[in-house]
C-alpha cells in the first residue's frame, strides 16, 4: 500500500515538472525585447488591431474555462458516493432549465463576440487608399519576391516600407508554366509578420490582400506558415521599415545599375554555370525562377533570409547550395555547382564579384581583397 502510494506521489511529480517545463517554455522569449516575431507585440495599427481583438476575447475564454472547471469539480465532490455509504444513480429524463441555459447562454456570447470580430474582419479587408505602397508578394520555394508596382524595384525576402504608410501587398502564387516539364506551379504558403498584421495564406491561381504599416523604424521578422514542402522551416522574410527620406534613398538605390547588367552576368560566370537561365541581373526585373542579383549585396540575408549575407555563408552557397537548405525534389532549385567542377576558389570568387558588384555601398570582406 505505502508502495503504491509512493508510486504515485512519483508519478504526479514527473508529471507536474514535465507540465511545468512545457507550460514555461513558451514563456522563454516570446515575449522578449528580443523576439521580433511576436503578435503580442504589436508594431503597427493593423496588429494592434488583432491584439485588441483577442485580449477580451481571452479573458472571456479564461472565465468560461475556470468555470467549467469549478463545476466540474463541484459535481464531483458534492454528488459523489460516500465511503460506506451504496445507493443506485438517480435517472432522469433531460432537465429543460439546464438545457435551455447551456445552449442559449454560449450563444449569446459567441454573438457578442461575433459583433467586434466581423467588424475587425472588414477593417482589415479594407484596401488603403491616398498615400499607398503598392507590392506584389509572389511567394516561390522556398523564398519570397516582393516587386513593387509603383517604382519597379525587385528584391528578394527583404522588404523595405516607410513607417506610417500603409503597404497594400497582393500575394500570389508564381506564375504558370508551359509546356511541362517546368518550374512547379506552385504550392500554398502563408504570409506573415506578426508584428505588423495577421497572417495570409498565398493561393496559387489567386490574388490574395493584406496590408502592413509600421509605427516605427526597425526590422520585423517573418515565416512562411503554411506546410509548403522540405524548406518550409527555412522559408523566411523581413520587413525594414524606414523613415520616409531614408525609405526613399533606398527605392533610388535599388533603382540604380551599380554594375551593367552584361558585365555582372558575366561577372558571375554565366557562361560556364548559366546563372542567369534562372536569376535576372537587370534592374527592376524578376528572375525567371530564382532571385534578382542586381542588388544582392545590399540585403541582409538570403536564401529565403536564412543565412546572413556573408563571405562564408554565400560562397558555400553557391558552391553546393542543397546541402545548406533541403532541396529535395523541387524541379528547379539552386544546384550543387561543385557536383559539376566548381572549385571552392571559384565559388570564393564568384561571392567576392558579388558581394562587390551588386552592392550600392561596396564594403568588400577582407578575404576578397585580391580576388
Ligand atoms: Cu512557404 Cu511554408
Amino acid at each position: 500500500m505505502l508502495d503504491r502510494t509512493h508510486r504515485f506521489r512519483r508519478a504526479g511529480t514527473t508529471a507536474a515538472i514535465a507540465i511545468a517545463v512545457v507550460t514555461l517554455a513558451s514563456c522563454g522569449d516570446s515575449t522578449g525585447p528580443d523576439n521580433k516575431q511576436n503578435a503580442l507585440r504589436p508594431q503597427g495599427k493593423y496588429a494592434r488591431q488583432i491584439l485588441h481583438l483577442t485580449e477580451p476575447f481571452f479573458w472571456i475564454a479564461v472565465i468560461v474555462g475556470l468555470g467549467v472547471i469549478a463545476g466540474t469539480f463541484y459535481v464531483a465532490l458534492r454528488f459523489r458516493e460516500k465511503p460506506g455509504e451504496e445507493r443506485a444513480v438517480k435517472q432522469v429524463h433531460g432537465n429543460s432549465v439546464l438545457e435551455i441555459s447551456w445552449t442559449v447562454i454560449p450563444a449569446l456570447i459567441l454573438a457578442v463576440m461575433a459583433v467586434p470580430t466581423v467588424a475587425t474582419i472588414f477593417s482589415l479587408a479594407k484596401k488603403p487608399t491616398g498615400n499607398v505602397v503598392n507590392v506584389t508578394v509572389t511567394a516561390r520555394q522556398w523564398w519570397w519576391q516582393f516587386s513593387y508596382t509603383d517604382n519597379g524595384v525587385e528584391t528578394a525576402n527583404e522588404m523595405h516600407i516607410p513607417v506610417g504608410v500603409p503597404v497594400s501587398l497582393t500575394l500570389q502564387g508564381p506564375p504558370k508554366c508551359s509546356p511541362a516539364p517546368c518550374y512547379n506551379n506552385g504550392v500554398i504558403h502563408s504570409f506573415w509578420i506578426p508584428a505588423l498584421n495577421g497572417k495570409k495564406d498565398v493561393v496559387p491561381g489567386r490574388k490574395q490582400f493584406l496590408k502592413l504599416e509600421a509605427d516605427k523604424p526597425g526590422v520585423y521578422l517573418g515565416q512562411c506558415a503554411e506546410y509548403c514542402g522540405l524548406a518550409h522551416a527555412d522559408m523566411h522574410m523581413r520587413v525594414v521599415a524606414q523613415t520616409q527620406p531614408d525609405y526613399d534613398a533606398w527605392v533610388k538605390s535599388q533603382k540604380a545599375i551599380v554594375t551593367p547588367e552584361g558585365a555582372l552576368e558575366l561577372g558571375v560566370n554565366n557562361t560556364t554555370y548559366q546563372c542567369a537561365s534562372c536569376h535576372s541581373f537587370k534592374v527592376g526585373t524578376p528572375g525567371a525562377v530564382a532571385p534578382n542579383l542586381t542588388h544582392l549585396a545590399d540585403r541582409t540575408a538570403f536564401a529565403g533570409d536564412k543565412y546572413l549575407l556573408n563571405y562564408d555563408n554565400l560562397w558555400r552557397w553557391i558552391y553546393d547550395a542543397p546541402s545548406r537548405k533541403p532541396m529535395g525534389k523541387l524541379v528547379q532549385h539552386m544546384p550543387n555547382f561543385s557536383a559539376v567542377n566548381m572549385s571552392q576558389a571559384e565559388a570564393q570568387k564568384i561571392a567576392c564579384f558579388l558581394l562587390t558588384k551588386t552592392a550600392t555601398n561596396p564594403n568588400p570582406p577582407s578575404e576578397c581583397a585580391g580576388k
